[in-house]
């Protein structure tokens, strides 16, 4: 019962990695508002857990909007505890044929918006005395993927914006961390992947533990980084991605050796 009289905003919350951090939130006691843009998906997850639970239909490029999230999740709740930046879109083109609004849209929810969640919320935890703020970037904003140039861009500022937050916010008691998914089991990223035959198995072997994670083990370490467990830990970006960025890319031998010895 870690998070018990704790509260915590989720971003993204109706939905794979954000819908598991919101079950395992309220399973340990916190009261929990899900915020995202999927209204069915969102106010069922808050009526399905009941007490504790609330879901606000918000875009997360919004500032206005966040900021009113937060007012009446402290209204609601008594205050904010815990901030999960957590709603994102993938977006697949090389430089030359991005145009600038499709650039501008995958920044302005996977970068932007982590912004606007921290502006809206900061103020709320330091009335608070303190709380904790886990940002969802990604393994693509520690290397770079083909051909996902604005994702990995945004991602990228994640990581170093939440170093930033860390720092600046360290005397208000407030920490700040992010996780770095591999690829992960969600309706953001697996339809798209099984739509192109072979294109998983592919996947998966790019990964030494080979095999995509599951919604949970992600939401497991965000958990962590959020609860008093992880005092000591501000401005980390904490790789969940089965071996993915451990890898220089380089060729398997043993997996060579063995084709060969066969
Ligand atoms: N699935 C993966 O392999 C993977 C890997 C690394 C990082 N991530 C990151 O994890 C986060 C969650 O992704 P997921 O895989 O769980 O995807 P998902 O599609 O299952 O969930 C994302 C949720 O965000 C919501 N959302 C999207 N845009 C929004 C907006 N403008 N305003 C409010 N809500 C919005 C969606 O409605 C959805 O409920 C994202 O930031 C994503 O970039 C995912």
């Amino acid at each position: 019962m870690r998070f018990a009289g704790k509260v915590a905003i989720v971003t993204g919350g109706a939905s794979g990695i954000g819908r598991a951090l919101v079950q395992r939130l309220h399973a340990e006691g916190g009261s929990v508002m899900i915020a995202d843009l999927d209204e069915a998906q969102g106010s069922g997850l808050a009526a399905e857990l009941g007490e504790r639970a609330a879901f606000c239909r918000i875009d997360v490029t919004d500032g206005d909007a966040l900021a009113a999230l937060a007012q009446e999740t402290a209204d609601r709740f008594g205050g904010i505890d815990l901030l999960f930046n957590n709603a994102g879109m993938g977006c697949y083109g090389l430089t030359p044929d991005l145009s600038l609004d499709d650039w501008r849209r995958v920044i302005a929810v996977n970068l932007d918006a982590v912004f606007l969640g921290c502006r809206a919320v900061i103020p709320h935890m330091v009335a608070r005395g303190g709380g904790a703020i886990v940002n969802t970037a990604s393994a693509s904003g520690l290397a770079a993927d083909y051909g996902f140039t604005a994702y990995n861009a945004a991602k990228a500022g994640v990581i170093n914006y939440t170093r930033c937050l860390a720092i600046d916010h360290a005397r208000d008691n407030i920490r700040a961390n992010a996780i770095c998914p591999g690829p992960v089991d969600t309706p953001l990223f697996t339809p798209g992947v099984e739509a192109m035959p072979g294109l998983r198995d592919e996947w998966e072997r790019c990964v030494p533990a080979q095999r995509f994670a599951r919604p949970e083990e992600i939401a497991a370490v965000a958990a962590f980084l959020a609860s008093d467990d992880a005092s000591g830990v501000t401005g980390a970006a904490i790789p969940v991605d089965g071996g993915l960025t451990a890898h220089t890319g380089q060729p398997d031998l043993r997996a060579r050796m063995a084709a060969h010895s066969e």
